[in-house]
């Protein structure tokens, strides 16, 4: 898939008057939700708003997503026959909450291969693996890799920090009591670092947890320039207000490409010279540089034509 994933926004099931302007707005991705911001009693009516919004609006080229409730709910079997039977085939990805365990993963993919077979839908849905647990963190490497389906991991720090008995201020920020020298540590470092890696080497892409404070530009910026200098490809909003932001943080500078461009320049006259290193502006220069360089102009030029 070569659509960009910097941003995706999250809308609650029970709010539809929202779908249209998360459809219309500026985020690579929507994921509209059927758990933690739907209220028990309103389960059903969420998902008949969000199957019905799957086929009526316009998504555009948007990543579409649904968040359905966890498999250990009596909702999860429900939600996903709703979704392939009666949501049509724009749906891109089931995002499956709490994943714990690389089995409930296998069993995620065999009950959408027997819906999706049921329902004659001719496009295969992919999944969406939400790491927020210390049983999710702890195998997160078996869980990433667990089905072809998987298309990406995404870090729920609200959950997770109850699960690890974490002290936190606030979703997704800092806490001053995690402190060093000349300023505050990031608590939510091993967490991204971890998913991270077990993303990148699944080959799915990693998408950074949400920053809850919603008025704190300042805040979010810190937030999603740490998770992109870790690997993030994208970070969640939950607010429309946070999406201009992650798109921008996400999105590779032209100082960066330009840069990326001298990398490879000076490594292609080093070659041709007979050599695997090099200096450029007083720093070594060797062929992994060339690997990141690369990365990165492709993604640069990926962008430009998207
Ligand atoms: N998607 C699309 N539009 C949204 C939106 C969303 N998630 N959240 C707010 N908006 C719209 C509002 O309708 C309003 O539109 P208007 O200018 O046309 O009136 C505008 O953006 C500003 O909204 P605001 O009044 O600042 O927010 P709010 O008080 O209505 O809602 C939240 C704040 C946090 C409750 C809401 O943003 C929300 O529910 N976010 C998603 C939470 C969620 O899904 N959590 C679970 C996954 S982590
Ligand atoms: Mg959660």
């Amino acid at each position: 898939m070569t659509r960009p994933h910097r941003s995706e926004l999250a809308v609650p099931g029970i709010r539809p008057e929202l779908f249209p302007k998360a459809a219309a707005g500026p985020a690579d991705a929507v994921f509209l939700d059927l758990e933690d911001s739907v209220p028990e009693a309103q389960k059903a009516e969420a998902r008949a708003n969000v199957v019905k919004a799957l086929r009526e609006i316009d998504w555009g080229r948007k990543i579409l997503a649904v968040r359905i409730n966890g498999l250990d709910t009596p909702h999860a079997h429900r939600d996903v026959i709703a979704l392939i039977e009666e949501g049509g085939e724009r749906l891109d990805v089931i995002m499956v909450p709490k994943v714990g365990d690389p089995r409930e993963v296998f069993a995620m993919d065999l009950l959408c291969t027997g819906v999706e077979a049921a329902a004659g839908r001719a496009r295969r849905v992919g999944l969406g693996l939400v790491i927020e647990t210390a049983k999710g963190l702890a195998q997160v490497e078996a869980i990433a890799a667990a089905s072809p389906r998987v298309e990406s991991l995404h870090l729920g720090v609200a959950d997770l920090a109850a699960s690890l008995g974490m002290r936190t201020t606030q979703i997704g920020g800092l806490n001053p009591d995690y402190a060093g020298p000349g300023g505050m540590l990031d608590p939510w470092h091993f967490a991204v670092a971890r998913v991270i890696a077990a993303a990148r080497a699944a080959g799915v892409r990693p998408i950074d947890g949400p920053y809850g404070d919603f008025r704190d530009a300042a805040g979010l910026e810190a937030a999603a320039r740490r998770g992109r200098a870790l690997g993030a490809e994208g970070k969640m909003a939950i607010h429309p207000g946070q999406v201009a932001s992650i798109n921008a943080a996400f999105t590779p500078d032209e100082r960066e490409v330009a840069q990326a461009r001298r990398v490879l320049a000076a490594m292609e006259e080093a070659q041709a010279a007979g050599r695997a290193a090099v200096a450029l502006d007083g720093r070594l220069l060797d062929i992994a540089s060339i690997r990141q360089a690369e990365a990165m102009v492709a993604k640069a030029e990926r962008m430009a034509g998207a």
